[in-house]
């Protein structure tokens, strides 16, 4: 935190500067935009999880995404046992209502759909069945459970690696079984996972401790991508805050020269 041992010049009152800067508060702020364009992670598509439940919805959720630069869309509806289990014909047909939905409001947004796997019995037979919707470059966006660390994590990455994917683990800061045990990160990193970072963990959304560990990873060169995981309205409002914030610009400064996310190709 920066003490000022005396008022900075543009606190003083009655001064020119005061003056100006007393105007611009009442200007409505310019909305920040984010600093790279490809959002691959998110659950916009309608009806299939637990994100958008209409295709009215996901568009109102694409425009939130379009009014922060985003121009590229990865969508990764929720692959999980017992309560999503999504497969290509889930996923196809809902995602061309809301394609309908998006150029009926005159929104030209590029969107593919790949998934949200979370590590369990069900993805694993489907992967071993062959049914397997990766993102661009052979990347596979994981989720770990959050009550526990899957069993045998570290033999299931090791398989999927010698498959030919690319595993990027969804939200690592959001794990609470690891903020006690940060080494457990450089492991998994050891091993082959890329992280991807939630926007929301960065702004506070989850609270502090999530927050820590995401600017933890941050300090230590530990994150690749960044994702919205937007799944409703109250994350666009966490957002669209975050996005004026101080430490968003704090964030950006670390995170532009290594971030990933624009460079999947597609
Ligand atoms: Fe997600």
């Amino acid at each position: 935190m920066i003490i000022f041992a005396t008022k900075p010049a543009c606190l003083k009152i009655g001064t020119q500067t005061e003056f100006i800067d007393m105007f611009s508060f009442f200007k409505k702020k310019e909305p920040e935009k984010l600093f790279y364009s490809t959002d691959m992670h998110c659950h916009i598509v309608p009806g299939i999880d637990d994100g958008a439940p209409t295709p009215q919805a996901g568009a109102d959720l694409v425009e939130a995404q379009q009014r922060w630069g985003i121009r590229r869309i990865i969508a990764t509806p929720h692959v999980t046992a017992d309560t999503f289990e999504n497969t290509p014909e889930t996923i196809a047909p809902a995602l061309a209502v809301l394609k309908e939905e998006l150029s009926a409001r005159g929104i030209d947004m590029p969107i593919i759909h790949s998934a949200e796997y979370r590590i369990d019995d069900y993805t694993m037979d489907e992967f071993n069945r062959g049914v397997v919707m990766p993102m661009p470059d052979d990347y596979l966006l994981v989720e770990n459970p959050f009550i526990q660390e899957p069993v045998n994590l570290d033999r299931t990455i090791f398989d999927l690696k010698v498959k030919g994917h690319n595993l990027v683990l969804a939200h690592p800061e959001r794990y609470c079984y690891y903020h006690l045990n940060l080494p457990r990160y450089s492991q998994l990193r050891n091993a082959g996972l890329k992280f991807q970072v939630n926007l929301l963990s960065l702004a506070g959304h989850y609270g502090k401790e999530q927050k820590r560990v995401a600017e933890w990873m941050i300090e230590n060169k530990m994150v690749d991508f960044l994702g919205s995981d937007l799944h409703r309205p109250q994350h666009v409002v966490a957002i669209d805050r975050y996005l004026q914030s101080r430490d968003y610009k704090r964030h950006r400064a670390a995170l532009e020269s290594r971030l990933l996310n624009d460079r999947l190709d597609f």
